[in-house]
């Protein structure tokens, strides 16, 4: 399936993961502006959600404590969905057409979510994200880490941290948000282990550093892996950019 996948997708795809409040959307919008005005045909994409239906599983998946008696696979199961759902309608597609596709979030989530956070089996979940994604791997993954204290701290609209344990402050708090410190610890740990694993594909980032400067860092290693790739990106108006658009800057 690899191979065959290797042969029909020409685009490049990026994942960006992290704990709560590690800064990773705010990277992903930055990348996406970045590449956007360089003339690279770039979509910004996150999950659980990017599609109609997603969007309808998202709402069921992070609902506050109404949900509060989802089980794991069921989470699993549902987030996987949604993922089929983008994976088949949006990203695919996008990848085809030979555009860069950023997501917020993708298959290292599940893994360290589901799995380092909710005990599912990593093998379990490998099984169904291959399913899920069609064996479509981002070719590039950005991980923001730091730890699950900082990174609560700066969501600090939604949580009162009181050392061992967070009460969600206000009722737009999602499900995970919910969740005690004990649980997002052993995400940033999956994380990590997922980092160890596969070395090449995730890049790890300290995300307590300033954010214009881990921004520069992430475009110049994403312009560099490009320009090996120039005669597969296409630009806005779906001609071939020319080399030149992708200088370092
Ligand atoms: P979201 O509101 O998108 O916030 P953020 O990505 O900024 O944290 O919340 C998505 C939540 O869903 C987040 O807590 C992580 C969780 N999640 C999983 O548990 N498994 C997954 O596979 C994905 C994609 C997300």
């Amino acid at each position: 399936m690899k191979k065959r996948l290797k042969n029909i997708v020409n685009g490049f795809f990026i994942s960006f993961e992290g704990i709560e409040g590690s800064g990773k959307s705010t990277q992903a919008k930055l990348l996406y502006e970045a590449l956007k005005k360089r003339g690279i045909h770039v979509m910004l994409t996150f999950e659980p959600g990017g599609t109609k239906i997603g969007e309808r599983i998202r709402e069921i998946l992070l609902v506050g404590p109404e949900h509060a008696g989802m089980v794991p696979l069921t989470e699993l199961f549902l987030f996987s969905a949604a993922r089929y759902q983008h994976v088949h309608e949006l990203i695919m597609p996008s990848l085809k057409k030979g555009m860069v596709v950023i997501t917020d979030r993708f298959i290292d989530s599940t893994m360290a979510y589901q799995g380092a956070g909710r005990g599912i089996a990593l093998k379990t979940i490998e099984s169904i994200n291959r399913i899920a994604t069609q064996g479509l791997k981002p070719h590039m993954t950005f991980l923001l880490d730091l730890p699950a204290e900082s990174g609560i701290e700066r969501t600090g609209q939604f949580f009162l941290w009181s050392g061992a344990e967070i009460v969600a402050r206000e009722q737009k708090a999602d499900r995970f948000e919910f969740e005690k410190i004990a649980f997002h610890r052993k995400v940033r740990q999956g994380y990590l282990y997922l980092r160890e694993r596969e070395p090449e594909r995730i890049i790890l980032f300290d995300a307590t550093r300033p954010v214009e400067e881990l921004h520069k860092e992430i475009v110049k290693i994403v312009l560099q892996r490009l320009t090996k790739r120039v005669p597969q990106i296409i630009s806005h108006n779906g001609v071939r950019t020319p080399s030149e658009t992708y200088y370092l800057t």
